[in-house]
């Protein structure tokens, strides 16, 4: 494991990040983009699944969402990998970074059972207002997490 924080940490791209001023910052920027096109995406389809809009099928708000969900955690993950490259061995140790990274993995398995339900049903069932609890207070702990990692370790 330490050779391979070793190996991130003196990346051409990691020495490119932390020799610049303003690069940190502007990746710090596209990483919360991305985070914001996630999560809002992810909480508009659990509040269609809490019942706002009836009107609207479930599977037609899942499917117009799903586009910005997947570009949003793709973005987030590219920018978040550049921000962890300048420091490895630092947000590796930290464990509010670890919390968050285990929050994500929990939080994506029940968003990807949830939208499969979801495309395929015209109105939600207990099962799937459950995990759209589930699935607020997972990115919600994902967040405050994603936050708190300037302020631990
Ligand atoms: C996929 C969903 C993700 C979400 C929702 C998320 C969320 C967050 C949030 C809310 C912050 C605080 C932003 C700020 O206030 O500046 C943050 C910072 C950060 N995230 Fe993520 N993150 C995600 C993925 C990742 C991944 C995959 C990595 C690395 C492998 C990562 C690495 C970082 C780092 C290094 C910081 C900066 C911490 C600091 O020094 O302030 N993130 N993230």
């Amino acid at each position: 494991m330490d050779a391979l924080l070793a190996a991130i940490g003196s990346s051409d791209i990691a020495s490119f990040v932390r020799g610049s001023r303003w690069i940190y910052p502007l990746v710090n920027a596209a990483h919360i983009l991305g985070i914001a096109l996630l999560i809002g995406t992810i909480v508009v389809l659990d509040v269609r699944i809490f019942g706002y809009r009836r009107s609207q099928p479930l599977s037609e708000t899942a499917q117009f969402l799903m586009p910005f969900t997947i570009a949003g955690l793709v973005l987030a993950i590219c920018a978040g990998s550049v921000l962890f490259s300048v420091k490895p061995h630092d947000y590796a140790a930290n464990p509010v970074f670890r919390l968050k990274i285990a929050l994500i993995v929990a939080a994506l398995v029940n968003a990807t059972i949830l939208r499969r339900r979801a495309l395929h049903r015209q109105a939600p069932d207990t099962a799937l207002r459950i995990g759209a609890g589930l699935s607020l207070i997972l990115w919600i702990g994902v967040l405050v997490s994603g936050r708190m990692i300037a302020f631990v370790g």
